[in-house]
């Protein structure tokens, strides 16, 4: 029952949070237009929807996912912003035709562009819901032409464009978090583009490793060779509030080839933890709306690692907090 000392391992896991900093004013603030603070856009009808951001290493591109476009916008320049390529990837009008005789309305059936990294120094990945029949494209980042076929894209971007997904891709690897059918209660962790003795693994179905989570950003760690997940979910371990929500933190290493017999293409290292913001005498701010991490200075260990993240709560609308955090793998 490797799994199961899998599970208790998972409790040591552990997360560290500063106390909830809340009702803070910000620092800096100023009106758009004020002199000296120029903010620079870029707007244009056809482009709507826009979900994804990707900026070039060299920071002079950023190339966007939005409703059937992925677009590379020249950011180089201080005061403008301008086009520089355009993909145009939409569903026929016979998989519109479909989607909606599936009952989807109309509106939601286009292909709204959920994934979009780096895959190497030549090529982007990217996923779009289309129709609810989800598809992933390689496009080369000079041009934004599809160097293929688009591919199934089940279990790498979600069915639905409200779900929430979060995706990495790490040496050549899609890590995901996403759910992986159409009704839009199969969630799963996973990793794809797997090559040679690697092979793409995903968390086991049975075993209910999630609850309804909504997933929210991954981060890779280079020193730990570990990929994290950050997602909230039901917390079953609360079982006497009905739907409490539960932020978590989840880790899987890179090495990980999967395990023997029924572990066969499924993750042997996953392990999650609760994230919990709390301030004294005052409900938990209980789930994470979105987090970011500040890598260490050079030189300085792993641990350094800064997290923030904005928390809400479940029982107060309009409360706020943010935080920011370590995290210590025990
Ligand atoms: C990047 O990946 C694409 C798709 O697999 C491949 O065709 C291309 O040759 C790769 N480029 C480099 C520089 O490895
Ligand atoms: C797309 O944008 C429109 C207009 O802002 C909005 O009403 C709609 O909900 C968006 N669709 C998705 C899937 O986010």
């Amino acid at each position: 029952m490797e799994n199961r000392s899998l599970l208790s391992l998972s409790v040591a896991l552990l997360s560290f949070l500063s106390p909830c900093l809340t009702a803070l004013t910000p620092r800096v603030s100023f009106h758009m237009g004020s002199p000296g603070r120029h903010v620079t856009r870029f707007s244009s009808p056809e482009v709507s929807n826009t979900s994804t951001l990707l900026l070039s290493e060299d920071e002079d591109i950023l190339y966007v996912g939005a409703r059937d476009a992925v677009l590379a916008l020249d950011v180089s320049h201080q005061d403008a912003i301008t086009l520089r390529s355009q993909l145009d990837w939409s569903p026929s009008d016979k998989d519109l035709e479909q989607c909606s005789m599936k009952g989807k309305e109309m509106a939601d059936c286009p292909n709204f562009i959920r994934v979009l990294q780096f895959l190497n120094t030549t090529h982007i990945y990217a996923c779009g819901t289309f129709a609810y029949s989800p598809r992933c494209s390689y496009i080369t980042s000079e041009t934004l032409m599809m160097s293929m076929k688009p591919d199934e894209g089940r279990g790498r971007c979600p069915y639905d464009p409200y779900q929430r997904n979060t995706a990495i891709i790490v040496d050549g690897e899609l890590y995901t978090g996403t759910v992986a059918d159409y009704r839009g209660n199969r969630p799963l962790i996973s990793r794809h583009l797997s090559e040679g003795r690697r092979v793409d693994l995903k968390l086991d179905d049975t075993l209910g490793w999630l609850e309804d989570p909504t997933f929210i950003s991954s981060s890779f760690i280079p020193e730990e060779e570990k990929i994290y997940f950050f997602f909230s979910e039901v917390g079953r371990e609360y079982d006497f509030i009905d739907k409490f929500i539960v932020s978590r933190v989840s880790q899987i290493c890179m090495s990980d080839v999967g395990g023997q017999r029924t572990l066969q293409r499924r993750w042997t290292t996953f392990a999650k933890a609760q994230l919990l913001c709390q301030a004294d005498n005052e409900l938990p701010y209980n789930v994470l709306q979105d987090i970011d991490s500040l890598p260490p200075a050079e030189g300085a260990p792993a641990d350094d690692t800064l997290f923030y993240g904005i928390f809400t709560s479940q029982w107060s609308v309009g409360w706020t907090s943010i935080q920011s955090f370590h995290m210590f793998i025990t």
